[in-house]
């Protein structure tokens, strides 16, 4: 089944969840992977700009938990997989609004994994680096030095299939060979 939402928009997600929630019986699995890049100096950035990272890329994951939470308290646990960036550890020029947007929420995955633990909900994050997609306007043609998306997707299954007794909670996956710079 397929719900059409935009994160920005809580009653959209709302609605989005409660139908999904009504079709199967509730939901066990939310991967939050929505996300957008602008990239462009800070002294450059439109109002508009700056929101569109922030409420998507942080807001969004919130209101999607949020919308989430209750249905899994009810089914009595759940996993939670927020796609951040390692960006959201390695500040770097002109990607202000989105380090932050991936550090927030790094720091809101901790949390509520700390919250919703006992509640049998595992809460992660995973900080892919460069993957090799449209992301921000990127080309993928000579790009295959670059992760595939099917390389981020099997750590997030890889993650489902832990037994219920652990959590890893903070995954990174980088390029295993990116280009040496100067050597492009
Ligand atoms: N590519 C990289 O190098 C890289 C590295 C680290 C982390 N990431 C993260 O990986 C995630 C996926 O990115 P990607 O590389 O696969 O880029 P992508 O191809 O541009 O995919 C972004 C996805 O987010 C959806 N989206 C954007 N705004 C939305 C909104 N307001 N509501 C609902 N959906 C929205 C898009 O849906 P539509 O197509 O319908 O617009 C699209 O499916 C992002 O969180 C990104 O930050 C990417």
């Amino acid at each position: 089944m397929a719900q059409q939402a935009d994160v920005r928009k809580y009653d959209e997600v709302e609605r989005a969840f409660d139908a999904a929630a009504a079709r199967f019986g509730g939901i066990d699995i939310l991967i939050n992977n929505a996300g957008v890049g602008v990239f462009t100096p800070v002294a450059h950035m439109s109002v508009d700009q700056w929101h569109d990272v922030i409420d998507t890329n942080l807001t969004g994951v919130f209101y999607c938990c949020r919308a989430v939470l209750p249905h899994m308290k009810k089914r009595g646990g759940g996993w939670i997989i927020n796609i951040s960036s390692l960006a959201g550890k390695n500040a770097f020029p002109e990607a202000a609004a989105y380090c932050a947007s991936k550090s927030g929420l790094n720091a809101f995955s901790e949390a509520l994994m700390q919250e919703v633990r006992h509640d049998g909900i595992r809460v992660a994050y995973v900080m892919p680096g460069s993957v090799n997609t449209n992301f921000g306007g990127h080309q993928t043609a000579g790009a295959e030095w670059k992760l595939s998306p099917d390389d981020v997707a099997e750590v997030v299954v890889d993650l489902l299939g832990h037994p219920s007794r652990s959590l890893p909670s903070r995954v990174e996956i980088r390029p295993a060979k990116p280009p040496i710079s100067g050597k492009r």
